[in-house]
């Protein structure tokens, strides 16, 4: 066996079979564990006409009503929670832009289970003990800091809690603690790009080596940019503060092709988002999670609003979700035609002479909605250039997405920059 397999945790070199099986029996534990002890979801199934005792294959799952963020709002703060309160351990947040935030609980069972799929995911982005880990999510309510930091240590890494912000000390501490790990949105590893060059420091020549990025929806594109300019392997992680946080899904470093989620702990469907019917493997519609051993706050079938499909495994048996086109919440109708943000993140990012850095207004006149698709322009586009981008990327709109946006090219270092996850959309409709 190679080394890199010896690494693996048993469940990873389940068989399929066997990885079914230890499904099976994990979900009929965590309905009846969410069915006994959450009011909520005795009612939810009681009114569905189902039973824990119903779920005899993992397809009956379908039968099983859905939860939704709105549920978890009425419940809130600590109504979906299957254990007393003594044996919460700490609470999160999740980053809702409106309305009242969902807070999530942990027993000290589920914050070690949580410890150890990040460090799970992190040996599968290639890290290894041993490697210094710099963490750049925000360290707070929002599960990214904590998260990461936690799965870091419990793989055997030396941790740097840099969290977000202050970004000329980011750049301070990575040249002289010479992490080998990052840890950050890929948003704001733009911003500390930006920062390097300020600095006059040579990205490509840190000692970073490998970049681990989630919490927001990134590109193939995006991808190539952060690897070149930064000399280093980047990969995907996914996660939901309802769920359990990062370390829901990564992407392998030796295939980069898409998440292997971690289905022992968390069983994925995708279902049509109108009608709510699960779909066959391969076929694009909304992520739905249900835990499988989770004990202070277990979910069943909760809608993520996150599009994506499922696809086989390769470099482990878990099946894949591809990386992530959009949430619904994030797309855009515009006079009939769906557009999510990562459509003009692809097009921006192969336009010649725009920085990485773009933002998509939303302004109505009359009844008629528009699309204003604004970009950077590199410090060194002149007029000519940022002419020619703008005609560019607004002919790729047009052509391969379908609808007529207006292109401005704002001068270098007028965007905002992201310090976590970044707002793309800025909606002046009213
Ligand atoms: O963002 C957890 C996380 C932290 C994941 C750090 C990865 C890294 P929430 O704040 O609850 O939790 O937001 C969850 O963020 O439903 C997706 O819409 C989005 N998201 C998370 N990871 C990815 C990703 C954290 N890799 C919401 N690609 C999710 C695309 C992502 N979107």
């Amino acid at each position: 066996m190679t080394e890199a397999a010896d690494l693996l945790d048993p469940a990873e070199r389940l068989g399929l079979e066997a990885l079914r099986a230890l499904q099976l029996e994990r979900l009929r534990s965590s309905l009846r564990h969410a069915y006994d002890n959450v009011p909520f979801y005795r009612e939810s199934f009681d009114e569905a006409g189902v039973h824990p005792d119903d779920c005899r294959s993992l397809s009956d799952l379908a039968r099983f009503p859905f939860t939704t963020k709105a549920d978890l709002r009425e419940n809130y703060p600590y109504g979906m929670f299957a254990v007393p309160r003594d044996r919460i351990r700490r609470v999160h947040a999740s980053s809702g832009t409106t309305g009242r935030p969902t807070v999530v609980g942990y027993t000290e069972g589920d914050l070690s289970l949580w410890a150890d799929l990040v460090a799970r995911s992190i040996r599968a982005a290639g890290g290894r003990p041993g490697d210094v880990a710099h963490v750049a999510y925000g360290y707070g309510l929002f599960t990214g800091g904590l998260g990461a930091h936690y799965g870091a240590e419990r793989l055997g890494c030396t941790v740097i809690p840099a969290s977000g912000g202050m970004t000329s000390r980011q750049v301070t501490l990575i040249q002289d603690l010479k992490p080998s790990i990052i840890m950050v949105t890929p948003s704001y590893m733009l911003t500390l790009l930006d920062e390097f060059e300020r600095q006059g420091v040579d990205p490509r020549g840190t000692s970073l080596r490998v970049g681990i990025f989630g919490a927001e929806p990134w590109t193939e594109r995006m991808r190539q940019e952060i690897e070149e300019r930064f000399a280093i392997d980047a990969v995907d992680i996914y996660g939901l503060s309802e769920v359990i946080g990062p370390g829901v899904a990564q992407e392998c470093a030796e295939t980069k092709d898409g998440l292997h989620i971690w289905e022992d702990h968390f069983f994925p469907e995708v279902v049509d988002p109108v009608t709510g019917e699960v779909l066959p493997e391969g076929e694009r519609g909304e992520l739905v999670f249900t835990s499988l051993t989770k004990e202070a706050m277990p979910v069943v079938r909760y809608r993520t609003r996150d599009l994506t499909r499922l696809l086989p495994g390769t470099a482990r048996v878990f099946r894949r979700m591809e990386k992530i086109t959009g949430r619904s919440d994030d797309m855009v109708i515009l006079r009939g035609v769906n557009l999510f943000p990562t459509q003009i993140e692809e097009i921006v990012l192969r336009t010649p002479g725009v920085a990485p850095h773009f933002q998509l207004r939303l302004t109505r006149e009359g009844r008629l909605d528009r699309l204003t698709v604004r970009a950077e322009a590199r410090p060194d586009a002149d007029a000519a250039a940022r002419e020619t981008a703008a005609r560019s990327i607004g002919a790729a709109v047009k052509d391969g997405i379908g609808v007529s946006a207006e292109v401005e090219i704002v001068d270098p270092e007028t965007l905002e920059r992201s310090v976590g996850k970044i707002r793309r959309i800025v909606d002046l409709r009213g």
